[in-house]
């Protein structure tokens, strides 16, 4: 099944909006599939960035994922990349529509409070990136009730 890397950043465990969002993609029919919460450096953080390092928010978007611990987060289901992104909501929350988290929750694009992946191509690399012991191995006994 497909799986997506969802980062709650340093902005949306300060706020205390972690419960919030985990709420969110487990009731809508999404399964964690991995979980953690920790401290990331400069370099795993520019690593995990990497295809932005030519833009000129990127020393200030580093410096934003390494200010205080982050929720790093494996996420199942079908279709969850693309729609992982649609209850994320639009990167600058100023676009954000109501009923998205950023849309709920964010006011500024350099504190837009979460990241998923944006293909499933990255959402591979980046679950292999934070991840590396893969995944953790279970099925929710709900899965007939969700899935036709
Ligand atoms: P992520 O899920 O965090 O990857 O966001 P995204 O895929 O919606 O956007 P993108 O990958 O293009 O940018 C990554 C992050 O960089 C964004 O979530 C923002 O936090 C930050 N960012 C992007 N564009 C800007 C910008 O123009 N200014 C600032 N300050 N930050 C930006
Ligand atoms: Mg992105």
């Amino acid at each position: 099944a497909e799986q997506t890397f969802i980062m709650i950043k340093p902005d949306g465990v300060q706020r205390g909006l972690v419960g919030e969002i985990i709420s969110r993609f487990e009731k809508k029919g999404f399964y964690l599939k991995g979980l953690k919460f920790l401290n990331v450096e400069r370099a795993f953080a520019e690593k995990h960035y990497a295809d932005l390092s030519a833009k000129p928010f990127f020393g200030g978007l580093v410096e934003y994922i390494v200010s205080g611990p982050v929720v790093a987060m494996i996420w199942e289901g079908k279709n969850v990349v693309l729609t992982g992104r649609k209850i994320i909501g639009a990167t600058n929350p100023a676009q954000s529509e109501p009923g998205t988290i950023r849309g709920d929750f964010a006011v500024e694009i350099g504190r837009n409070v979460i990241h998923g992946s944006d293909s499933v191509d990255s959402a591979n690399k980046e679950i292999a990136l934070w991840f590396p012991e893969g995944p953790a191995n279970w099925q929710s006994s709900q899965h007939k009730w969700i899935y036709e």
